[in-house]
C-alpha cells in the first residue's frame, strides 16, 4: 500500500447540540480497503458523508490527492458512494439503472451494454435488465446499487453497509466479489459495518468507533489480539473481560490468582483490564489450572461448544471443541501470551484518544 489519498484533518460536527463527530482524525491510503466498525450512533454514516460531499463539517478539512476537498460538492469528488438505504431510480429498468453514470459521461452503447453485463453477472443477477426495481426484493435492490456504483470505476468507492440486507451465504460471496474487485481494479474501499465479522474478514485496516472518537486504527490481526482498550475488545468479539491488578512486569493479578503474562511497562500493582478470548481458555482437570470452578452453561455453536465457567465468583467464557457438560468441576488454563493487557482508561476522553498507526 502506498501513498495517502484521503486525509480527515481535525474533523468535528454537531447537529444541535449533540456533537456526532469530535475532532477526528484519519487517513486511508490508495487502494486500501478501510472500515469504518462501531455501534448504532456512532457516525459512521456521518463520516461518510462528510467524505463524499453530502455533509459539511463544522470545522476541520478533507484532503484528496493533496488538494483540499472540503467544500467541493459531491459529483465534483472522484467518489461513489452507495448509501445505506439503497435508492435505485424507480421508475428506470435495472439495465438504465446501471448505465446511468455511463450516460452521462458519453460512453458509446456498446461499452454501456458490455458493463452492464459485467456488473449484473458480479453481482450475480444475469437476466435481470429488464426488471423494474420494485419487482426485486430487498437484497437484489442493494446489489443493483453496488453494480451500479461500480460500473463507474470510481477511483474510491464508499459502501454504507451495502451487504445488510443479504443472507449469510449472499453476504460471504458478495465480500468475496468486493475483495477481487478491490485487488483487480484497484479501487480504493471505504467501507461501513457494524458487523465485527465481516470488518475482519475483508479489511486492510480497521477503524473502531465509538460516540463519534476513533478508539483503534488497525490491522484485523492487531484489533482482534491488541485490543487497546475494554470497548475495542468488547465489540469486535466476545471476550473475557476482567478488571485485574497489575503486580509487576509479566506477572497479573486476576480475580485474587497471579497470571504469568508476557507484558511490560504497566508498573507495579497497577489496575488494568485483562483480555482472555473464549478460545484461549484450556479446560483442565480440577487442580492442573491456575483456577477451579464448574460449568454451569453448555450451548453447541457447530464449529465449537460454548460453556460458562463459574470459577473465582466470575462466569468465564469458554469456546472448546471438546464438551463438558453441566456441573463438570475444572481448572483453568491461560497461556501467558493470550492474556492481553489493557490500560484502564482514567475518563471517557483518555478512552476515546486516537492511538496507534
Ligand atoms: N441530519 C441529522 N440531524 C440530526 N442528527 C443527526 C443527523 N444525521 C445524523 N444524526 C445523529 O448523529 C449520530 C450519528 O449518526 P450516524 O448516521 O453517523 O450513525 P451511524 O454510525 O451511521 O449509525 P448506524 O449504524 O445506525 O447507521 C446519531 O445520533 C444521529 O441521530
Ligand atoms: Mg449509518
Amino acid at each position: 500500500m502506498s501513498n495517502k489519498l484521503i486525509d480527515f484533518i481535525n474533523i468535528s460536527k454537531s447537529y444541535g447540540t449533540q456533537t456526532v463527530l469530535d475532532d477526528l482524525n484519519l487517513y486511508i491510503r490508495e487502494n486500501e480497503f478501510l472500515t469504518l466498525l462501531g455501534p448504532s450512533g456512532c457516525g459512521k454514516t456521518t463520516t461518510l458523508r462528510i467524505l463524499g460531499g453530502f455533509e459539511t463539517p463544522d470545522c476541520g478539512q478533507v484532503i484528496f490527492d493533496g488538494e483540499d476537498i472540503t467544500n467541493l460538492p459531491p459529483n465534483k469528488r472522484q467518489l461513489n458512494t452507495v448509501f445505506q438505504k439503497y435508492a435505485l431510480f424507480t421508475h428506470m429498468t435495472i439495465a438504465e439503472n446501471i448505465a446511468f453514470g455511463l450516460k452521462i459521461k458519453k460512453k458509446s452503447k456498446q461499452y454501456i451494454y458490455d458493463k452492464i453485463k459485467y456488473a449484473l453477472k458480479l453481482v450475480n443477477l444475469d437476466g435481470y435488465e429488464n426488471r423494474m426495481p420494485d419487482s426485486l426484493s430487498g437484497g437484489q435492490q442493494q446489489r443493483i446499487a453496488i453494480a451500479r456504483a461500480i460500473v463507474n470505476e470510481p477511483k474510491v468507492l464508499l459502501l454504507d453497509e451495502p451487504l445488510g440486507a443479504l443472507d449469510l451465504k449472499l453476504r460471504q460471496d458478495m465480500q468475496y466479489e468486493l475483495i477481487r474487485l478491490k485487488n483487480e481494479l484497484g479501487i480504493t474501499f471505504i467501507y461501513v459495518t457494524h458487523d465485527q465479522e465481516e470488518a475482519l474478514t475483508m479489511s486492510d485496516t480497521i477503524v473502531v468507533m465509538n460516540q463519534g472518537y476513533i478508539q483503534q486504527i488497525g490491522t484485523p490481526e492487531r484489533i482482534y489480539n491488541e485490543p487497546e482498550n475494554a470497548f475495542v475488545a468488547d465489540f469486535i468479539g466476545e471476550s473475557n473481560i476482567i478488571p485485574s491488578l497489575m503486580l509487576k512486569d509479566r506477572l497479573v493479578k486476576i480475580l485474587g490468582v497471579p497470571f504469568a503474562c508476557v507484558d511490560e511497562g504497566f508498573g507495579q500493582n497497577k489496575p488494568v483490564d485483562v483480555v482472555i478470548r473464549p478460545e484461549d481458555i484450556c479446560l483442565r482437570k480440577p487442580g492442573e489450572g491456575s483456577i477451579d470452578g464448574v460449568v454451569t452453561h453448555l450451548i453447541f455453536k457447530g464449529v465449537h461448544y460454548e460453556m460458562e465457567v463459574r470459577a473465582n465468583e466470575y462466569d468465564w467464557l469458554v469456546h472448546s471443541t471438546k464438551m463438558f457438560p453441566i456441573g463438570t468441576q475444572v481448572s483453568i488454563h491461560v497461556d501467558p501470551f493470550d492474556i492481553q493487557i489493557m490500560k484502564k482508561p482514567e475518563s471517557e476522553d483518555e478512552e476515546a484518544v486516537n492511538i496507534e498507526e
